[in-house]
């Protein structure tokens, strides 16, 4: 196991970089109104790699949807550094500090990988490192999982799953932010890759201070983590990790 910093002892105790404070959602036409999440209290910190377990619609994705500010909880708030998403702006708190790995990638179909990339450093407004060119700084990221200039340069369609899944990722790594959502980032993925893209997730959380949340049913990837959370009939518990911290 990778303690994070706090665990290790390294870091100062900061407060919790997202906080949940009594957030249940209902979806609509629901049947008897179940709600998916109930009365869910969570902290996640920067500095740490948080992953998700659970059932098969058991509410991982929801949970990402109402964090990463994409839905609005039927209840409870959620603050980004103790400010309410709602009060801060959804639209600049998914901008400036918080990047999702779709389950399902949501690529921008009709461009190439490498432009996928660019496209969401425009609209982000994120600044390639060292001041380069961003279509190098994408082609960078990509070439860091494992994708080459030649596939970089291929519309998103004719890539296979799991070079899809790797763009995804690229594009989220390009957004350089503050928290970084990931939904089942390595689902589509071989062993070899997959642990190259957990490397990754452990140095943005150990090395850069972010916050990783990373859902998945995969136990050795969670393993990996420095806090598991496990996500069961609306209730999330701490499974691994510092009891209540999360
Ligand atoms: N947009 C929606 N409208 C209505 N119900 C929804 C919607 N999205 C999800 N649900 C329901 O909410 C529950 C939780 O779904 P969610 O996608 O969050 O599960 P999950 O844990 O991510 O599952 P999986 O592991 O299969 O991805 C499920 O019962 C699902 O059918
Ligand atoms: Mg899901």
């Amino acid at each position: 196991m990778t303690a994070s910093a706090e665990e290790r002892g390294t870091a100062p105790s900061t407060p919790p970089v997202l906080t949940l404070s009594g957030v249940s959602h209902t979806y609509q036409g629901r049947r008897r109104g179940t709600p998916v999440l109930r009365h869910v209290d969570l902290d996640f910190e920067r500095g740490v790699f948080h992953t998700i377990l659970g059932p098969s619609g058991s509410g991982k994705t929801t949970l990402l949807s109402l964090a990463s500010g994409l839905d609005r909880p039927t209840e409870g708030t959620i603050r980004f550094e103790g400010r309410d998403l709602g009060e801060l702006g959804l639209g600049r708190y998914r901008n400036r500090h918080a990047a999702t790995i779709f389950q399902q990638y949501n690529l921008l179909t009709y461009m190439t990988a490498v432009q996928n990339v660019t496209t969401a450093m425009e609209i982000t407004g994120a600044k390639p490192a060292g001041g380069g060119r961003r279509s190098r700084h994408a082609l960078e990221l990509l070439e860091r999982v494992g994708i080459d200039r030649d596939t970089a340069r291929r519309g998103v369609l004719r890539l296979s799953g799991g070079q899809q899944q790797r763009v995804a990722i690229a594009r989220a790594l390009a957004c350089d932010v503050d928290i970084l959502f990931a939904d089942e980032p390595t689902g589509s993925l071989d062993e070899e890759t997959a642990a190259g893209i957990v490397t990754i997730f452990k140095e943005l959380a150990h090395e850069q201070n972010r916050c990783v949340v990373v859902v998945t049913h995969n136990q050795a990837l969670a393993a990996e983590s420095d806090r598991v959370l496990t996500l069961r009939r609306g209730r999330v518990t701490v499974t691994r990790g510092r009891p209540g911290a999360a």
